[in-house]
């Protein structure tokens, strides 16, 4: 694991989109793993600005997201789905059917994340961008998810209602990881993966164990290590 300690969530995002324009000139077909939240808004808004700037071209990327509320209509302004399309999707020349993200208004949901693990294992993640919950939740992997967990229907424990989210076992096969934490509340979290003893109390912990983790925190979020 590496761990980059940013002076700011400012920096941190600068770190964060530096890294996914590299590997995108490298790769021009990068398989990537999006997630929603706050933290990676900053992160999103460098990488439109970098490619209104032409240094990078997505026409070539694919793209899978982590999670979506279940159920959830599909224009509903607070699904992740219209949130990538806001927020990155609409805004950079990423080819509609390059994006797969989970469908959070289907009637089978079991059916859906099948077939989304199984749209996974045929283009393997490159690149996961993940970031972490104050309780150490990665996706909807809520404490208690199991390390073998794959694409389901999950219920959140802050919150009412459901979720689909790629499982643990799912992120676990990305290739190169950078989980991103921003902020006081997120310190627990990364003292727990750093010192990887929780188990599944600490969903965000088994992220240990991968071979090609970068963690990239500011120095709130890394106050406790
Ligand atoms: C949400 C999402 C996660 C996200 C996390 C942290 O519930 N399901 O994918 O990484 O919580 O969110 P934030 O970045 O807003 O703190």
């Amino acid at each position: 694991m590496k761990i980059i300690e940013a002076r700011n969530y400012k920096e941190l995002s600068k770190i964060a989109s530096e890294i996914i324009i590299d590997e995108i000139l490298e790769k021009p077909n990068l398989v990537m793993g999006f997630a929603t939240g706050e933290t990676p808004k900053k992160t999103y808004k460098n990488l439109i600005k970098a490619y209104k700037k032409k240094k990078v071209d997505f026409s070539k990327i694919k793209t899978f997201n982590l999670d979506e509320f279940y159920p959830i209509k599909e224009n509903d302004l607070k699904s992740y789905r219209k949130y990538m399309l806001v927020k990155l999707f609409n805004k950079i020349n990423v080819d509609e059917k390059n994006i797969h993200l989970l469908n959070g208004s289907t009637k089978n949901p079991e059916k859906e994340c099948l077939e989304y693990e199984k749209k996974i294992n045929k283009k393997p993640i490159d690149l996961q961008i993940l970031g972490v919950g104050e309780n150490g939740h990665i996706g909807f992997n809520e404490p208690g998810s199991s390390r073998n967990s794959k694409t389901r229907l999950v219920n959140l424990t802050h919150r009412k209602g459901k979720a689909l989210t790629i499982g643990i076992s799912t992120i676990m096969k990305a290739k190169k990881i950078i989980l991103l934490a921003s902020g006081k509340k997120k310190a627990k979290a990364i003292q727990a993966l750093i010192e990887g003893k929780q188990g599944n109390k600490f969903p965000v912990s088994f992220l240990k164990e991968h071979k090609n983790l970068i963690v990239v925190v500011d120095r709130k979020a890394g106050s406790l290590i």
